[in-house]
């Protein structure tokens, strides 16, 4: 038999097998011969349970900010880069691999050189639900395959607003910012830009529009992952009602005994949405930068969305039937209207 030295072979055996460059991190606890060959000291409880995957400018950071006043549920530390949100499965940060990601999910002050010391921690105190938000998982065509490769028991949530609406917000989002794209046009502008306009108009306009088109992502979704493992939240529901929609989502979760938010959360009127209670005066709202203030969308821009979703909401409503899911109002009513 005719062998290479390893590096030889690697290069030979990719040359081979192109498709296999792409790393897949499976979950080496789910697997007793990955189980065998990983080192002693690791641990199998640095995987979250459940994940929150967007899309960007629904009510994730709500939601997220909610989650985390949960007493038995615990979400990643924060990400230096992307502030506190990993994006592991897509991206670069794929490549830095398992133990990298997993360090987000280890208690204070372990690392997985020290697993023995965590399992006597872990054994004292009742172990948290882990989860991860990133809002950018939603409509990454990578994601659905990786994050069911390494959590295939996970449960998934994701939260669903107007695209129209959604469409708007990431574009005042991207205004707030100073990008210079969306301060020198109008939305109108960005939406209607067309194959001949400039390469950071399109890119805008894509941003924009492309997550709206909920049905196309959700069944990449729903291809990895079976739909008692999915849970889609209406936004307008949680922006109005997050006492109810905490409530479902622990079901969903089958957290037991439930967590009581009516009296953790309270409506505040200067902020206009619902906020942590922190005291019998005194509420903590998120920061400026969600729930902006900015003028509504114009009746042109309106119209053409309308038009642009149509079909996508149809779609929408066909999928969530099929998954046994509730249907948000928003959908009933812009799908009404067009149809
Ligand atoms: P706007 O700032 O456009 O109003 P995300 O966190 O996914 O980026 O979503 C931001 C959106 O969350 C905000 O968009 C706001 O409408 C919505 N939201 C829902 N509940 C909220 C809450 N309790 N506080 C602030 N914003 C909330």
């Amino acid at each position: 038999m005719v062998t290479l030295p390893p590096l030889l072979l690697a290069e030979k055996y990719f040359k081979m097998h192109p498709d296999e460059l792409d790393p897949i991190w499976g979950n080496p606890c789910d697997d007793p011969r990955h189980r065998k060959i990983w080192a002693n000291n690791k641990t199998c409880d640095s995987l979250p349970q459940f994940l929150v995957i967007g899309p960007q400018k629904t009510g994730t950071t709500a939601l997220y900010t909610f989650l985390t006043m949960h007493p038995t549920i615990s979400s990643n530390k924060p990400s230096p880069e992307t502030f506190e949100e990993v994006q592991f499965f897509n991206g670069k940060n794929y490549y830095r691999g398992l133990d990298w990601y997993m360090r987000f999910f280890m208690p204070e002050n372990t690392s997985i050189d020290q697993r023995n010391v965590s399992v006597n921690v872990e054994e004292s105190v009742k172990k948290p639900i882990l989860f991860e938000k990133s809002a950018t998982y939603f409509d990454n065509e990578l994601v659905p395959r990786r994050a069911h490769a390494l959590l295939p028991k996970s449960k998934i949530v994701t939260i669903l607003i107007s695209p129209s609406k959604r469409a708007y917000s990431w574009y005042q989002h991207m205004r707030a910012h100073n990008d210079p794209v969306a301060l020198n046009y109008t939305f109108y502008e960005v939406l209607t830009a067309s194959s001949t306009s400039p390469r950071n108009l399109r890119d805008l306009r894509n941003r924009c529009l492309n997550p709206g088109r909920y049905a196309q992502h959700l069944e990449r979704w729903v291809s990895y992952f079976s739909p008692q493992q999915l849970l889609i939240l209406d936004g307008d529901e949680l922006r109005n009602d997050p006492v109810s929609i905490m409530y479902r989502l622990q079901q969903f979760l089958q957290i037991d005994p439930v967590f009581d938010y009516s009296s953790r959360l309270r409506y505040d009127k200067t902020k206009g949405f619902y906020c942590q209670v922190i005291s019998q005066n005194k509420n903590k709202c998120l920061g400026r930068n969600k729930g902006r203030n900015y003028p509504p969308m114009d009746a042109k821009s309106a119209k053409y969305l309308q038009v642009y979703y149509t079909s996508h909401n149809g779609l929408l409503l066909k999928l969530l039937k099929r998954l046994d899911q509730k249907m948000p109002m928003w959908l009933k009513e812009e799908y009404g209207q067009a149809s």
